[in-house]
């Protein structure tokens, strides 16, 4: 059912002292202000901490931050996650570069098609953490979507028949696309074409296919709101179900997340750092920017077992 902004749609403001907060959509997303991130002090971090939960995606824009600063901020939320694609850059290993040079045309982007972070991973990341330093003039935004407030709106019987399902993640359907559609290079998605030349997967790879069965509605740790756990990218079925059981529900809950009401939309600019909450949110990144560089960075925060 298509659902239009009313009702439990609650994306305002709390009451802050150290940082000023402007939501950017009614579903979720926040602009922060008020803050030098590289310099942030804890008062001004546990608001921050308290709107990403709350907000699910909060962004600050015009930020300086070096590797070492990024590193650290990531730091305050807790210690980084395994990174599931990359290697990060020479001497910070936990800050990954998502690049792409002008003119490079690629099947598959980094990021592109809905998704929670590094699903398929038995302790997927809880927090990403974005820093945008070359931003085309046009193109290349971020969007996501609650899947907190998507499961509010779903009704108590659809409720009641999905609580106990789990669902299989798993990241064969970024490896067959990547094999179909990009060249072999050193970028993430590159990496994943590369297999094409190999006899056999590697146990790293084979891991990450094989993936992770998750709780399909999963309680946050720290708020304990409840949200849908399903995305358009990893989750590829449900435990005890055929295919033909699986893929018309999974297809009805991708759509009911990523539908327009549910989602706000990020317009990068040089120096924005965005953190979102992969526990409790979707996201996606479009391949619209062909001719134009974008370079960014990033970190991500461990998590826990979904549950
Ligand atoms: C991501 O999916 O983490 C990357 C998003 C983006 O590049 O906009």
């Amino acid at each position: 059912m298509l659902i239009h902004p009313g009702g439990r749609f609650d994306n305002s403001a709390a009451d802050n002292r150290y940082i000023e907060v402007r939501p950017l959509a009614a579903a979720m997303g926040a602009e922060i202000f008020g803050v030098d991130v590289e310099r942030i002090t804890d008062a001004q971090f546990a608001e921050v901490e308290a709107a990403l939960f709350r907000h699910k995606m909060i962004c600050f824009r015009d930020q300086k931050l070096t590797h070492a600063g990024q590193e650290a901020f990531s730091l305050r939320f807790g210690p980084f996650a395994e990174d599931a694609y990359t290697k990060g850059v020479p001497g910070h290993p936990n800050v990954q570069p998502l690049v792409k040079e002008a003119g490079a045309r690629t099947g598959v982007i980094f990021g592109s098609g809905w998704h929670t972070d590094s699903a398929f991973l038995k302790e997927p990341p809880a927090i990403s953490i974005l820093y945008g330093v070359d931003i085309p003039p046009y193109g290349g935004d971020t969007m996501w979507a609650n899947a907190a407030l998507a499961y509010a709106c779903l009704s108590d019987t659809m409720k009641a028949m999905i609580a106990p399902l789990k669902v299989r993640m798993s990241m064969g359907r970024v490896l067959s696309e990547a094999r179909a559609h990009n060249k072999a290079d050193d970028t993430p998605i590159g990496r994943l074409a590369a297999t094409r030349e190999q006899k056999e997967l590697s146990d790293d790879v084979v891991r990450k296919v094989n993936g992770a069965y998750h709780p399909l509605v999963r309680t946050h740790p720290r708020t304990g709101e409840k949200s849908l756990y399903c995305d358009q990218t990893y989750a590829s079925g449900i435990e005890g179900m055929t295919e033909e059981e699986s893929a018309p529900l999974l297809a009805f809950l991708v759509a009911h997340i990523t539908q327009p009401a549910f989602q706000c939309r990020l317009r990068w600019s040089v120096g924005t750092l965005a953190l979102w909450d992969n526990r409790i949110c979707v996201h996606q990144a479009f391949n619209d920017y062909d001719a134009f560089r974008r370079e960014h960075y990033r970190t991500t925060v461990a998590g826990e077992i979904p549950r």
